[in-house]
């Protein structure tokens, strides 16, 4: 059997108010393979992402996501939380206690992956939303991540960025072996992954090759105009 790096089965999560965000969900991602989660606002992607991080507790059902587990939210500011380009990546192996050597290493390694090396010493605030959105990426990457979450990364940017950065995850994933959950409204996104699943009001209503998800979603939108 190929091996899994997400699996879900029947996860049930309501809020504390009683409204249901996640219904009888079971789904599977192959490792190694990058995929996609669709839905309109409100769906309940962001919610499944953080069941499946354990940032939330579900009320029943299983989770097994390969870790450790690498999480990049839609506003990169949220997280980077370090004056320095270096300093962040470097800062999300404060637990593991390396050398200091070690995390040098990791670090260049790193932003290496994302294409930020020259840019180590940079400030923060002085890089542009694609950069910051690599640097919360190389950060998972340092911490040799086998599952990367991604919440609408490239929700900020412009459609030039978005579209270098899904092929840059891509390539990085790919080639590492990562296996990669990747939230998005952005239906050319959807040429860079290898399936996707749709949810819709609190359901995953259908899953499988990205193509035809994308065909779907286009009809869905003709009608809708
Ligand atoms: N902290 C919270 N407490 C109560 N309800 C919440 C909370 N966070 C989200 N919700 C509700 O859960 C449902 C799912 O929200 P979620 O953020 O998962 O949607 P989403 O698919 O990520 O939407 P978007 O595309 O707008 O990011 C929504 O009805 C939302 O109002
Ligand atoms: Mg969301």
């Amino acid at each position: 059997m190929a091996e899994v790096g997400i699996e879900v089965k029947n996860l049930n999560f309501s809020w504390p108010n009683g409204e249901i965000a996640i219904k009888s969900c079971s789904l599977e991602v192959p490792k190694g393979e990058f995929w996609m989660l669709l839905g309109t606002n409100g769906s309940g992607k962001s919610t499944l992402l953080r069941l499946l991080a354990g940032l939330l507790v579900p009320q029943s059902g299983e989770i097994r996501v390969l870790h450790p587990i690498g999480f990049v939210f839609q506003n990169p500011d949220h997280q980077l939380v370090m004056p320095t380009v270096g300093a962040d990546v470097a800062f999300g192996l404060v637990e593991e206690k390396l050398p200091p050597a070690v995390v040098r290493a990791r670090v260049e390694e790193a932003l290496g992956a994302v294409n930020l090396l020259a840019l180590q010493k940079r400030p923060i605030y002085a890089l542009s939303g694609g950069q910051k959105q690599r640097v919360a990426i190389a950060g998972a990457i340092a911490r040799r991540c086998e599952v990367l979450l991604l919440d609408e990364p490239t929700a900020l940017l412009d459609p030039d960025s978005q579209l270098d950065l899904v092929a840059g995850v891509r390539r990085l994933v790919k080639s590492r072996g990562i296996t990669a959950l990747w939230v998005t409204h952005r239906l050319d996104e959807l040429n860079y992954c290898d399936g996707a699943f749709l949810l819709e009001k609190s359901t995953l209503v259908d899953w499988g090759e990205a193509q035809r998800l994308k065909q779907r979603m286009m009809e869905v939108d003709d009608e809708v105009s």
